[in-house]
């Protein structure tokens, strides 16, 4: 089935992607406010990197958060915000989670800033907050912690966005979530031209293609910018914020967990994937709950067609069936001339150049500088996920 067509305005992620990290400015220009839960809302997006501050300058940050806690706590009391969370339309409910998730992540992270103890750390979050954070996944299943989902595509980040740092360092915080998004719609395009041409009927095949191809150089593009311009010392103020719960066995919001890239590699690559690295698929199923859900159970619908995508671990996997070729381009592809077939490796060339470059970025940024590692479990290894799409063919060309 053909989910949705945007072959236009593909112009307007790259203009935005121009203006980011050019460090031009040390405050958040807030076009459109978008504050679904009213004065909660207002505190995440105006009070809350305020806060933070003061509890980094205290001599005391452990009451200091254990008071931060208190008043949140005592806001939601003020209303009834588990109500207006269910009756918002779904645009509005993002930005909700958004806000409650940014909330809670923050009390944990500023416990563990602090010092506190896990008995003190949910004593900070508070009963009134884990209900509504408990509240928000009834309305959408989706990891407890704060999810990549919440941070990059929930995020008012073009408007109004949701950030802990002040001053140049939340810009620079808001610009890599904003080239996160603006990486995502690119992802989200070239999708739309691959599955035009996998289940449509009579698509034009070279078209499909060089749309898949521009998007994604034009993600590569955006990429290029974080690994120019992003500041080092910036990028470590924001990044504390973002690491894996203190307090809890979770990963933290990860670029790992992009459902786009995967459905841009399943169908790019799909099959080859299996072949050559079967444990990308291992970790997409055994870390799903991580990814946003709506994306990932698309993409397990199309790898295991008959169980309508539960989520389990597919018997192709465990080589016990043939993988699924119709959830990839290639069955199409093989109708068609050489014309076709160079214009898809030109795709798995932009694709692969994206997981390099983006190998690149994470040394530069991540692992030479010794900064915490958030979306990979203790036993596993970061240069694996790292190269964990990386094609041998694709490698050596
Ligand atoms: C300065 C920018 C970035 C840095 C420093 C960075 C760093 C990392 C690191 C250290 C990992 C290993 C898992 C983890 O600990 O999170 C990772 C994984 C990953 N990141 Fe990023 N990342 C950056 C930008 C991006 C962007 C813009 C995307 C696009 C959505 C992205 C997508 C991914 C993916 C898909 C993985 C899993 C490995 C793969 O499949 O290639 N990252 N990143």
């Amino acid at each position: 089935m053909v989910t949705k067509l945007s072959f236009s305005m593909p112009e307007q992620p790259l203009y935005r992607a121009q203006g980011i990290f050019s460090h031009q400015s040390d405050s958040i220009d807030r076009r459109e406010r978008k504050r679904p839960f009213g004065p909660l809302s207002n505190f995440v997006a105006d009070q809350l990197p305020h806060c933070i501050a003061e509890i980094k300058a205290s001599a005391r940050p452990g009451e200091a958060v254990k008071a931060l806690g208190r008043s949140i706590n005592a806001m939601i009391a003020e209303t009834d915000y588990e109500a207006q969370l269910l009756n918002l339309p779904q645009s509005e409910f993002g930005v909700a989670k958004t806000d409650i998730q940014y909330l809670v992540n923050c009390a944990y992270q500023m416990s563990a800033f602090a010092g506190l103890h896990s008995v003190d750390a949910e004593l900070t979050v508070g009963e009134a907050l884990r209900q509504l954070a408990r509240v928000s996944r009834q309305r959408q299943p989706s990891i407890d912690v704060l999810s990549y989902e919440d941070m990059i595509l929930t995020n008012p980040l073009q408007s109004d966005p949701r950030v802990y740092c002040l001053g140049s360092a939340g810009v620079e915080e808001r610009d890599f979530c904003l080239g996160h998004q603006l990486i995502e719609s690119e992802l989200q395009s070239a999708i739309d031209a691959l599955l035009a041409l996998r289940d449509a009927v009579g698509a034009d095949a070279r078209q499909c293609l060089a749309v898949c191809v521009e998007r994604l150089e034009s993600a590569n593009y955006v990429l290029a910018r974080f690994y120019e311009r992003m500041s080092p010392d910036l990028f470590g103020q924001f990044r504390v914020f973002y690491g894996k719960n203190p307090y809890k066995d979770r990963l933290g919001p990860s670029g790992r967990f992009s459902a786009r890239i995967v459905a841009v590699s399943v169908l790019l690559i799909g099959e080859e994937l299996f072949h050559q690295k079967p444990q990308f698929y291992m970790d997409v199923y055994r870390l799903s709950e991580y990814y946003p859900q709506g994306c990932i159970q698309e993409v397990f619908r199309w790898l295991s067609p008959d169980k309508g995508g539960s989520g389990l671990q597919p018997s192709w996997l465990e080589g016990k069936a043939d993988f699924p070729k119709f959830a990839t381009i290639l069955p199409v592809i093989e109708r068609h001339g050489s014309e076709t077939r160079k214009l898809l490796a030109s795709c798995v060339c932009a694709l692969d150049q994206f997981s390099r470059m983006h190998r690149s970025t994470a040394l530069k940024y991540t692992i030479e500088p010794g900064r915490p590692i958030v979306g990979v479990e203790t036993s596993e290894s970061v240069e694996a996920v790292l190269s964990q799409r990386l094609l041998m063919a694709a490698r050596q060309s």
